[in-house]
């Protein structure tokens, strides 16, 4: 089933991930997580090394097969989370306040062994593996786009992805073609009227009243703009206005929170938001001013890339070891890589009630089951050399 020299790397990998686990620095600040991952890829004889961001490292491994070369991006996320670690573990976190509680030292120890794996087989693959260690996922603006505006994904045709996820039963392959994760996008309106005394209200523009309205009316976004089977939602979770019983205020602020799937909804939601907004402020003498902050955009899969990957797995593993998965509610700055090629993102399941690593993600006592390692480097090894074949087959037809 697995390849016996992916299976003799595996102390190594699960040595390398507890490293990492029992090192954790948080995102923006991976400095010694980039410097130790360095070291490593020096070791194995890798020279090609890039540090485009401060805390972000690219590797780039040429093969030696014969034929049409093409580039293929592997990416794993690096940073750790804001939170205390509550395992009682021989390697729990010594780092106060940092916490690997999303699988990232997993992500970022497989990628290690598939830059040993690929390296140690440059006569199996034709063109570029390019391994990038990406920072700050965890922390919007995320680590993502700054790697893509430095240029770390230039020349790339296709980049790939991979999330361990405690959501699935260890070693199970999650796959989704098309949009897999949400937009993560807030917005805040700011209404402005004419405050004063609140016994003479026709002498006032009241936003507080403005502002009640737009909340009310912010709901028929989803309920009667966006189609029944189009998951959305819009909710308003803050509501700043008044500083005294009988003064009608000025101003009133309201925050909201927008979750949706796919550019399309996306643009029509800030869109019906900022009419709604400036609409009802002026039936009421006020007026509103709408700011919009993108957050990560979707993550949408690629069909062609989705569908070897499908492949590539059932040949080694068997069908069984995959499954058809629905839209995942987490936003991922992987989206930010696909912008002028195509991706795909997978995710590997780590869930084991018996070795209790059944825990949500994010949370203090999260723990991965190691054995689910191993299928990660070998599915990406396998990936990468079934699209490095030297044939083209796959970037042909896309230009
Ligand atoms: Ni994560």
């Amino acid at each position: 089933m697995f390849d016996p020299e992916v299976r003799a790397i595996e102390p190594d990998l699960i040595h390398w991930r507890r490293h990492l686990h029992q090192h954790p620095e948080v995102s923006f600040e991976e400095t010694q997580t980039t410097l130790w991952l360095e070291q490593r890829l020096r070791e194995m004889g890798i020279d090609a090394i890039d540090r485009p961001t401060k805390t972000g490292l690219v590797a780039h491994i040429f093969g030696t097969k014969p034929g049409k070369p093409a580039v293929v991006a592997f990416r794993a996320d690096i940073d750790a989370l804001p939170m205390q670690e509550e395992n009682d573990l021989p390697y729990a976190s010594a780092n106060d306040g940092a916490m690997h509680a999303c699988g990232h030292d997993g992500h970022a120890a497989m990628l290690l062994a598939l830059a040993r794996m690929l390296h140690e087989h440059r006569e199996s693959f034709c063109g570029e593996a390019r391994l990038i260690f990406q920072h700050a996922e965890e922390l919007p603006p995320g680590g993502a786009i700054e790697l893509v505006r430095a240029g770390a994904l230039e020349g790339a045709e296709a980049v790939l992805g991979l999330h361990l996820s405690s959501g699935f039963e260890t070693g199970m392959f999650a796959l989704k073609e098309g949009v897999l994760t949400s937009n993560v996008d807030r917005f805040t309106v700011t209404v402005t009227g004419r405050g004063g005394h609140c016994a003479f209200p026709e002498q006032c523009a009241d936003p507080l009243l403005a502002a009640s309205e737009i909340v009310t009316a912010l709901q028929t976004i989803v309920s009667r703009r966006i189609p029944a089977n189009e998951p959305a939602v819009v909710s308003v979770c803050e509501f700043h206005a008044g500083t005294a019983y009988n003064i009608i205020p000025n101003e009133a602020v309201l925050n909201a929170s927008v979750r949706s799937f796919g550019a399309q909804t996306r643009q029509l939601i800030e869109r019906e938001a900022r009419t709604i907004c400036e609409s009802v402020a002026a039936a009421h003498g006020c007026t509103a001013r709408l700011d919009w902050y993108d957050g990560y955009p979707s993550v949408v899969n690629d069909a062609k890339l989705t569908a070897e990957a499908e492949r590539v797995i059932a040949e080694r593993f068997g069908a069984a070891q995959t499954q058809t998965i629905g839209v995942i509610m987490p936003g991922e700055d992987f989206s930010y890589m696909l912008a002028g090629r195509p991706g795909f993102f997978v995710e590997l399941g780590t869930r084991n009630a018996e070795k209790q690593t059944d825990a949500p993600h994010h949370n203090p006592r999260y723990r991965l089951d190691e054995d689910a390692l191993v299928y990660g480097v070998q599915y990406q090894y396998d990936f990468a050399r079934a699209l490095l074949d030297g044939t083209r087959r796959f970037w042909e037809d896309q230009a």
